[in-house]
């Protein structure tokens, strides 16, 4: 699939669905298919890098996702862990940052000390960033800025009418980040699932039937060529955007 260089998306953001319904297929326990989406996020995050992309997303998990089997739940958390373990070498040496977004406090003990320890060890990198959304909710994190807000006022330091744009920005957790361009959801659902909610409201949304696990760089690059064949038109028309 050929991809336009200087036509990058600066932000992918990706929903890795399709994993537990991957393995059930085959027979399989679904956090065979978590295991199976490890391999993929590897892959993903090498070719991401490669290609020249600024940010990548991963949600990996909702604050929702706390509602599954526990046994599912602490599967998945200790994928993280060994997941962050294993990759720091990597990351040290591919010059990619770690960051996170999410209610990081509700995360096991262990997996919030591998995290903050590999965020730490990356942060004077400066290629890719790798953004992991884990026990992230849009709705959570839009609540708790407007609670940040509401505290400044009640403190005197703002006034609601300071309230804007970029001061609400300024306190999401992706304060630091630019907005999602393209957003990729695996496994044939056509929703965010409370992904991304102010982040993503101009982000070009790309579904794909694949399942996570079976998703390649070609199928990155599927969506990176759609993206390309999109005209951006931010509510003006046409024939504005053409003209800029
Ligand atoms: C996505 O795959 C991974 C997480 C939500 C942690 P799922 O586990 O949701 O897979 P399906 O949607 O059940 O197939
Ligand atoms: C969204 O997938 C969350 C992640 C991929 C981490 P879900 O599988 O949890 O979404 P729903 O429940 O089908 O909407
Ligand atoms: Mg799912």
């Amino acid at each position: 699939m050929r991809i336009d260089k200087k036509n990058l998306p600066v932000h992918i953001a990706i929903i890795m669905d399709g994993n537990g319904r991957w393995a059930q297929k085959q027979g399989m326990m679904r956090l065979f298919g978590h295991q199976a989406g490890v391999k993929t996020v590897k892959k993903i995050v090498e070719a991401a890098r490669e290609t020249g992309i600024s940010v990548l997303t991963l949600y990996a998990f909702s604050t929702e996702n706390w509602k599954r089997p526990a046994d599912e739940v602490s599967g998945l958390m200790s994928l993280l862990k060994s997941y962050l373990q294993n990759e720091l070498d990597s990351m040290l040496k591919n010059n990619v940052r770690l960051s996170s977004i999410g209610q990081l406090e509700n995360l096991p003990a262990e997996v919030q000390k591998v995290l903050k320890k590999s965020i730490a060890e990356t942060a004077g990198n400066n290629g890719l960033i790798l953004n992991l959304a884990l026990s992230y909710g849009g709705r959570i994190e839009v609540i708790s800025a407007a609670r940040q807000l509401a505290e400044l006022c009640l403190e005197g330091k703002i006034k609601p009418t300071d309230i804007d744009e970029e001061l609400f920005e300024s306190k999401l957790y992706t304060a630091d980040l630019p907005d999602p361009d393209l957003l990729i959801r695996t496994g044939g659902e056509a929703r965010l699932s409370n992904f991304l909610l102010w982040q993503a409201s101009y982000a070009e949304i790309y579904f794909t039937d694949t399942a996570w696990p079976d998703f390649t760089r070609d199928d990155l690059f599927a969506a990176i060529n759609s993206f390309q064949q999109r005209q951006r038109r931010f509510g003006r028309t046409s024939e504005q955007v053409i003209k800029k």
